[in-house]
């Protein structure tokens, strides 16, 4: 089964390009940039990894960013994930960026962005796999810091294919993001908001996503299952569920794959994919080996979980067309 995964061209459509900075990356641009460490090998840093939920995971997260300061490391975090991503015969990734991250730190847009771009343009030429930039908001940060960020990246509009929502989920709904996400849409951005697992009132911020935001898409969205409306409205309009078994089963003690088999027997759009895979220590390739593993998926039941990400994909449908 390892090797028809292996072969399986994929789809990627969840991932976070700063959850992919792999401790080796992060202490050469570490040295690059005279920033010290409190580690002193790659292994102290993943041994030092202990994540039981979000909140956990999201403080380790921002401080590991800290070394990206310059144009030059966010092609080099882009590129290593392209290269990775291309060696698991990915054909077709929406990249995350959160540039709020950055921004708040003093980095400018500019940096960011171009950095991404360029690494996407250059591993597209080498190795053909594609890729598209998703613009996320921090959803702990205030709606104007947000509206803010928005305007800022219009001059880079034909850079990003669309914009999400990510971070702390508590207390801050989607509403709270409601004119933002419209300004977006007029934009002619596409629009996502990850609705993560077990945080409070997720079902009540998926039907926000599906009602007053009206989103092309959910991040995560497993807690649609806990009602039937809602899987209903999903499955009806084909929204594309971005699920990422490993990443679950670090921030929760929930199911994780077991989700998976319900939403394919529910026919719901359920896609595969690795959220942040140097932190989760699994790729997308590990993530279906994972819930083949736990459900014994067959090669057609994973061959159809990379023609819904193929078909969940921000791409007009000629091009999905020759992927599929
Ligand atoms: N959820 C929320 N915020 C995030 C995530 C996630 O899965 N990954 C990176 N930032
Ligand atoms: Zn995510």
């Amino acid at each position: 089964m390892d090797d028809f995964i292996a072969g399986l061209p994929k789809c990627e459509l969840h991932l976070h390009i700063e959850g992919t900075l792999e401790p080796e990356l992060k202490f050469e641009l570490a040295r690059r940039n005279g920033i010290e460490l409190p580690y002193s090998t790659p292994e102290e840093v993943r041994a030092a990894y202990e994540f039981d939920s979000l909140t956990s995971f999201l403080v380790g997260y921002y401080a590991g960013m800290d070394v990206l300061r310059a144009e030059p490391d966010f092609y080099d975090l882009a590129t290593a994930y392209l290269t990775k991503a291309a060696s698991q015969n990915v054909r077709y990734a929406e990249i995350f960026f959160d540039p709020q991250a950055h921004t708040s730190r003093g980095v400018p847009f500019d940096a960011v962005i171009r950095g991404l771009r360029r690494a996407v343009m250059d591993a597209e030429r080498r190795s053909g796999i594609r890729a598209q930039l998703i613009m996320c908001f921090l959803r702990d940060h205030s709606a104007a810091y947000a509206m803010a960020t928005l305007l800022e990246s219009l001059p880079y509009r034909e850079w990003i294919v669309g914009v999400g929502l990510d971070s702390d989920e508590r207390g801050n709904p989607p509403v709270k993001f409601a004119e933002v996400f419209a300004r977006a849409r007029r934009e002619g951005y596409l629009l996502t908001m990850h609705c993560d697992v077990d945080q409070d009132d997720t079902t009540e911020h998926i039907r926000q996503c599906l009602d007053v935001i009206g989103v092309d898409r959910i991040d995560h969205g497993v807690n649609a299952l806990d009602d039937p409306e809602l899987v209903e409205k999903i499955r009806a309009r084909g929204i594309g569920l971005t699920v990422c078994p490993v990443s679950n089963s670090f921030v929760t003690d929930g199911p994780k794959a077991d989700v998976v088999r319900r939403m394919l027997d529910l026919g719901l759009r359920v896609t595969i994919n690795s959220d942040d895979p140097a932190y989760f220590l699994a790729y997308v390739a590990e993530n279906l080996a994972t819930v083949a593993d736990e459900l014994g998926l067959t090669r057609a039941e994973l061959a159809a979980l990379e023609r819904n990400a193929f078909e969940a994909a921000w791409l007009p449908r000629a091009v999905k067309d020759a992927y599929l």
